[in-house]
């Protein structure tokens, strides 16, 4: 089938590589002429596993193309995917602005009958919105080609993007009943049509549920992990420990066990915002959504939790301290800094005068754009980009774990010891078992684990 992405970031990247994957002709477009030219070059914008290699192998095979032209764009795909960003307004609502602009680029140079695919998460309603831009367009310039939006939210997972995309849990469709929308509905299934080999894996709805299911399930997994957090909190205090009660809840089927670990706070590009955007949303309807809100701010609590703990033990006062700082990225197996925790910890170490040394394994391009948007000169010589994580320790009075990297898991214990200033760690992310750290000679401070390090 003939497909545009408009949009090509994250989820348009990997949405359009793994189309192509299945033997589709697929057009990316993106107004990001640096971007373009990179993908066009053979290089690629993030970090994702897996996605060079698919990329790679589909430009190869002339099935992905790479484009900033929009007419040539709209031209080529009968599905024209929308996948561009959604981030907060000044207000926390999903700012529409780029997804409009997508929609009347459509409307502009379309001449024939187009599936219009909302890839973006978007608030409920916002493909009336799509249709009416568009149609505005077609009307402006008297042109009578027929088409259908439909939303088919994406549920990817970056670190993990490429795997999730091509071995989905469920597909959500929504399509309307009109004569564009069965229409709409026999291309959508013919398309994913691979996915559903096995087993039918496709959830067809009304459009409205199915960009409201996207929200739900962001929304669902972020009260989780603020739940968890927020008993992690309790447990310190009370002398419990959260990871033997995690066991001890997720193995009851109805609790599951996924997305029950206490840490540092959740980050990235999706959770914070679109727990925002589901509360604006119920506001417009004067709904205030309560439980949404303490997630948020148990989450705004919870990334402050680290630099607490170490304040607490250093002293608010940090000046002439030094920390070495392991993981960066708001989570493993990508480059993606948007909203992490290790940026708030960051500010709290700099703001109390400390030093500090920081490593991630892909991040560090990254970080270096991003902290150089966070801090001012003065704070930014205090940070130190080190080569390797032992290369962080030298004269720290302590390591902070804030990502759960792989390569942080089975780290040289003696090295670390010997290395640092005094053998304490932080860890934001409970990678280890506090009494064998205890045993090791490490002070060791988790999240909600306190029952185990008290002397
Ligand atoms: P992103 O910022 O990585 O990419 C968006 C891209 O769209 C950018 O490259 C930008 O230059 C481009 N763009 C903006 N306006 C354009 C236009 N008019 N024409 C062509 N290109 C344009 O964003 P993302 O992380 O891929 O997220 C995209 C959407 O998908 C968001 O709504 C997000 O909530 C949702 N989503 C993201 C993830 C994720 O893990 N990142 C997962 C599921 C859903
Ligand atoms: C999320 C959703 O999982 C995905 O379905 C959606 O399409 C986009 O948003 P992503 O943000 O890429 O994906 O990563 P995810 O693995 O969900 O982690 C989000 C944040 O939650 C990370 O900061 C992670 O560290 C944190 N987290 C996750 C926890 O703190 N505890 C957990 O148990 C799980």
């Amino acid at each position: 089938m003939k497909i545009t992405i408009i949009g090509t970031g994250y989820v348009g990247l990997v949405t359009g590589a793994c189309l192509a994957e299945l033997g589709n002709d697929v057009f990316c477009l993106d107004v990001d002429e640096r971007k373009i030219a990179m993908l066009n070059a053979g290089g690629i914008p993030i970090h994702e596993p897996g996605l060079e290699e698919v990329v790679a192998r589909n430009r190869a095979a002339g099935r992905l193309q790479f484009s900033t032209d929009i007419a040539a764009s709209v031209a080529h795909g009968t599905l024209q995917f929308i996948a561009v960003g959604t981030p907060p307004d000044e207000d926390g609502s999903a700012d529409l602005q780029y997804v409009l602009a997508a929609a009347k680029s459509i409307g502009r140079h379309m001449t024939e009958f187009k599936v219009i695919v909302d890839k973006s998460t978007v608030p409920v309603g916002t493909a009336d919105r799509v249709k009416a831009a568009v149609q505005a367009e077609l009307d402006a310039r008297a042109e009578g080609a027929k088409f259908s939006v439909v939303s088919n939210p994406e549920f990817l997972k970056e670190g993990a993007a490429v795997e999730d995309f091509m071995r989905p849990d469920r597909i959500v469709i929504g399509c309307d009943s009109s004569a564009e929308g069965s229409r709409a509905h026999g291309l959508m299934k013919k398309l994913y049509m691979p996915f559903n080999r096995n087993h039918e894996r496709t959830f067809w709805m009304d459009v409205r549920s199915a960009e409201f299911t996207k929200y739900a399930a962001n929304a669902m997994l972020a009260t989780r992990i603020s739940f968890m957090n927020e008993l992690a909190n309790l447990a310190d205090q009370v002398g419990a420990d959260i990871e033997a009660v995690r066991h001890g809840i997720g193995s009851d089927p109805r609790i599951g066990h996924s997305f029950l670990y206490a840490g540092a706070g959740y980050g990235g590009s999706c959770f914070p915002k679109d727990v925002q955007a589901l509360e604006r949303t119920a506001r417009q309807y004067d709904q205030d959504l309560l439980i949404l809100r303490a997630v948020e701010a148990v989450n705004d609590k919870q990334k402050l939790v680290l630099g607490q703990k170490v304040a607490k033990r250093f002293g608010a006062d940090l000046s002439g301290k030094h920390f070495a700082v392991w993981g960066l990225a708001f989570k493993p197996n990508t480059d993606d800094m948007r909203e992490a925790p290790a940026r708030v910890l960051l500010k709290q170490l700099l703001d109390g005068g400390a030093t500090v040394a920081v490593y991630d394994p892909v991040a560090m391009a990254e970080a270096k754009r991003v902290l150089a948007l966070d801090f001012d000169a003065e704070q930014l010589a205090r940070v130190r980009f080190a080569s390797s994580p032992m290369d962080t320790l030298t004269g720290a009075e302590a390591l902070v774990i804030v990502t759960e990297w792989k390569a942080f898991r089975s780290p040289d214990f003696d090295r670390i010891k010997a290395a640092l200033k005094q053998a304490v760690i932080f860890d934001g992310r409970n990678l280890f078992e506090p009494q064998v750290m205890a045993e090791a000679g490490f002070e060791y401070h988790g999240i909600g684990r306190s029952v185990l390090t008290r002397s």
